[in-house]
């Protein structure tokens, strides 16, 4: 499974780097306005910069011309630049021209199987099934991740599916059991990956034991 950082905060993606266990990042209109005044274009390149992986960058425009063309200029900032597109009709037009180009594309703001199937018959790179939303309104969003996944190998279905709107660690051991191709994750969550109590409690274990052994080895050579 490949991690993926779901953040504009180009601090945390440097943290995530130097963990060496970062696949790319993904960016949304909101976490980029989180960033204050920072400018969007200059903070996509940064962020291209220091991630060897694809970098999702969302364009803003509704309708299919305009997205398109924002595609084509945020595609110029650089060649890891995968271009986010909302699940609409316009949305999906606009990534069944730019796949033909050639150009990356992340189908973001899904929400059933349904627009996962449409998104893959486009040409999409990636899909973004939200499953912390659906869960938020009631819906199991993991269940709906499994029935893409299946649906996408029943048809062999090439493009790569994002577990996104990941909220705990849970939803990543759910989606990972799943089999998802990609989890992208938010800085708090990723942190919590790292602990578990037992870990604490055993490291401090190791430490003060390792202290008492050098103790008894300096005792016995000096005295
Ligand atoms: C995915 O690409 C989105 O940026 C993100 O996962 C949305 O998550 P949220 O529901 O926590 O805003």
């Amino acid at each position: 499974m490949k991690i993926f950082l779901d953040t504009a905060n180009i601090e945390e993606i440097k943290k995530a780097v130097s963990w060496g266990i970062l696949d790319g990042v993904t960016t949304n209109p909101t976490l980029v306005s989180r960033e204050g005044k920072v400018d969007f274009k200059t903070r996509v390149k940064e962020i291209c910069e220091v991630v060897n992986g694809p970098v999702s960058a969302e364009v803003v425009s509704t309708n299919y011309d305009g997205m398109v063309n924002e595609a084509h200029e945020l595609s110029k900032i650089a060649e890891n630049v995968t271009i986010k597109i909302p699940m609409t009709k316009d949305g999906i037009k606009a990534v069944s021209t730019l796949s033909k180009e050639g150009i990356k594309t992340n189908v973001t703001l899904v929400f059933s199987a349904n627009q996962a199937i449409l998104a893959a018959k486009a040409g999409a790179t990636f899909v973004s099934p939200f499953i912390g939303r659906l869960d938020d309104v009631g819906n199991d969003g993991v269940n709906v991740l499994a029935d893409i996944l299946e649906i996408y190998k029943t048809y062999g279905f090439k493009t790569e599916v994002i577990a996104a709107s990941i909220r705990h660690p849970e939803h990543v051991r759910q989606v990972a059991l799943l089999g998802v191709h990609i989890a992208t994750i938010p800085f708090k969550v990723l942190q919590l990956l790292f602990e578990h109590p037992l870990t604490d409690k055993g490291l401090k274990r190791f430490l003060s034991d390792w202290e008492e052994y050098e103790k008894r080895i300096s005792s016995a050579q000096h005295g």
